[in-house]
């Protein structure tokens, strides 16, 4: 009798679906506090009713709790961790040896599965092995049961909160996920096998660390101590494929006027800043307006983490160096502005400015170096100003407060702002011209505001869109010295906005 046969007996008996059909279908229906909206790709769609006899329902059960119930419900999962260790015993440390090629590792793993799991003969219909053999080929050639999620292009961004907790973001909304890994073991054997790629290792001594995928998607992991509840894992996914001003203007994230201005600002050399909050597009916003940037000339890129794709041909790139375990050798963001300037740029993209680096950004947007871009992590674009103004305070110069907003006020041109709106689509919300000072303060006009007085539409979608406010820059006369013409009609007033 299989497994399969012997849960029907227990009262759910429908008899046709299998273990894992029966599994996605209890956590669906019974388990979850907070039931995902779209089921993981992992999980096929439940086929019978949910069964909630057999399901301990729990209101926010303690981590313990938790912990222990998912191990109820996924009947699978016993027969994995047996394969799973079955395996580790059989090719020992060359399941997780970068070394060994990932076709060499597969063809062994490969071979040796079929007899692992024909040890459990007794208990596994056809399709639970099939199901069992594919997750066991993905937790141990890929990355466990984030797998299917990596290679799932809705999914944008991957939380991993702890072993048996997993979010994922589809379309600017958070789900959790119906999936888990086997236990904490497994969580950091996926996370030491993506940190070892790049040479780098998490441990007690340094439990926070930055890495890439492959594919470019940025990583984080925190372990124990500094994780509380276990190690966590947050991966940012990029698409190999990046995005286009057209996949933008599609996404309504700005409009086809808005990407005309846009490129004039790129192709007049004005020094532009973009500006939002976390995740809010503001990088993949600086690619797409890189990818503007004339081909004949000289492009430096500066990163944190290397996530820039630009399509130029002269483009030289360089990334932040973190100190190493004795705590040498650090190559900071400000190092490499330095450093650039010194390289003969025709312009400067710095993937983000966060600490005294700014002031040397700054200083290279006043110095002949016009045309760079860059993004702040800010709530609103007068709030980018003082963010700036505190980054520059961190250089320790002891520059008086008026001379660091003259800088900022003579450096950048144009900031644009991006939020993340209600329905979780990310937009550009305002353009603003950076004009000048007016005494001490640093004044700043709209040129273009996201129009929120049109509402929503049923879905709770804005329909507003981008409207010029009216104002003409006065950058307008240095685009013309670069040959560039802005139709008046761009800046047609349509009223006050917000
Ligand atoms: N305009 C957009 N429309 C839809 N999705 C987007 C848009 N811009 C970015 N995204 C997606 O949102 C996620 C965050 O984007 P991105 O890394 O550019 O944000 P960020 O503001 O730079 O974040 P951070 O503050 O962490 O650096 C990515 O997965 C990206 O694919
Ligand atoms: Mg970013």
């Amino acid at each position: 009798m299989s497994l399969a046969d012997r849960i029907g007996k227990r009262g759910d008996d429908d008899g046709t679906p299998t273990l894992h059909q029966r599994f996605a279908s209890r956590r669906d229906g019974a388990a979850e506090p907070a039931a995902p909206t779209s089921a993981a790709p992992t999980s096929p769609a439940p086929t019978s009713p949910a069964p909630t006899s057999a399901v301990p329902v729990s209101g926010t059960p303690g981590r313990r709790g938790r912990h222990t119930e998912r191990h109820t419900y996924d009947p699978l999962a016993d027969v994995r961790r047996r394969a799973h260790q079955a395996l580790l015993d059989l090719l020992g440390p060359k399941l997780y040896d970068t070394v060994n090629s990932d076709e060499d590792l597969e063809k062994q793993v490969r071979d040796a599965l079929p007899d692992v799991l024909a040890k459990e003969e007794g208990v596994l219909s056809a399709s639970d092995r099939a199901t069992a053999f594919r997750q066991i080929l993905d937790e141990i050639l890929g990355h466990g049961p984030i797998e299917p999620l990596l290679r799932d292009p809705e999914v944008t961004e991957i939380m991993v909160n702890s072993w048996d907790q997993i979010y994922v973001e589809r379309y600017g909304h958070i789900h959790p996920v119906d999936a888990s890994f086997m236990d904490e073991t497994h969580l950091r054997r996926v996370i030491d096998k993506i940190v070892s790629r790049v040479g780098r290792r998490v441990d007690d001594s340094a439990p926070m660390m930055d890495a890439r995928l492959p594919d470019g998607s940025r990583v984080n992991a925190v372990v124990p101590p500094i994780a509380l509840d276990g190690s966590a894992l947050t991966i940012r996914k990029f698409s190999a494929d990046p995005y286009t001003v057209d996949d933008l203007i599609r996404f309504g994230t700005l409009t086809e006027q808005v990407a005309e201005f846009l490129r004039a600002c790129i192709l007049g050399r004005l020094d532009v800043l973009i500006t939002g909050g976390t995740g809010t597009g503001k990088t993949t916003l600086l690619n797409v307006l890189s990818q503007f940037l004339p081909h004949d000339e000289r492009i430096i890129t500066i990163e944190d983490s290397a996530e820039l794709q630009l399509g130029q041909e002269h483009v030289l790139r360089m990334e932040y160096r973190p100190p190493n375990i004795e705590g040498r050798g650090e190559v900071t963001i400000r190092d490499l502005v330095r450093n650039a300037l010194r390289m003969r740029p025709d312009r400067i993209v710095v993937g983000e400015v966060r600490d005294s680096a700014a002031l040397d950004m700054l200083q290279a947007m006043n110095t002949g170096h016009d045309g760079s871009l860059t993004t702040v992590h800010a709530n609103s674009p007068r709030d980018s100003v003082s963010r700036l103004e505190t980054m520059v305070m961190m250089a320790g110069m002891d520059l008086p407060v008026r001379a660091i907003r003259e800088q900022v006020a003579s450096a950048i041109d144009v900031i644009v702002h991006l939020s993340r709106l209600r329905d979780g689509s990310r937009r550009i919300t305002h353009i603003t011209e950076v004009a000048g000072m007016e005494g001490d303060v640093v004044t700043l006009q709209d040129l273009f505001a996201f129009d929120y007085r049109a509402g929503e539409d049923e879905y709770g979608r804005p329909k507003g869109e981008m409207r010029a406010t009216g104002l003409r820059p006065r950058f307008s006369d240095h685009l013309a010295d670069h040959g560039i013409t802005l139709p008046p009609e761009l800046f047609g007033r349509f009223g006050a906005v917000a």
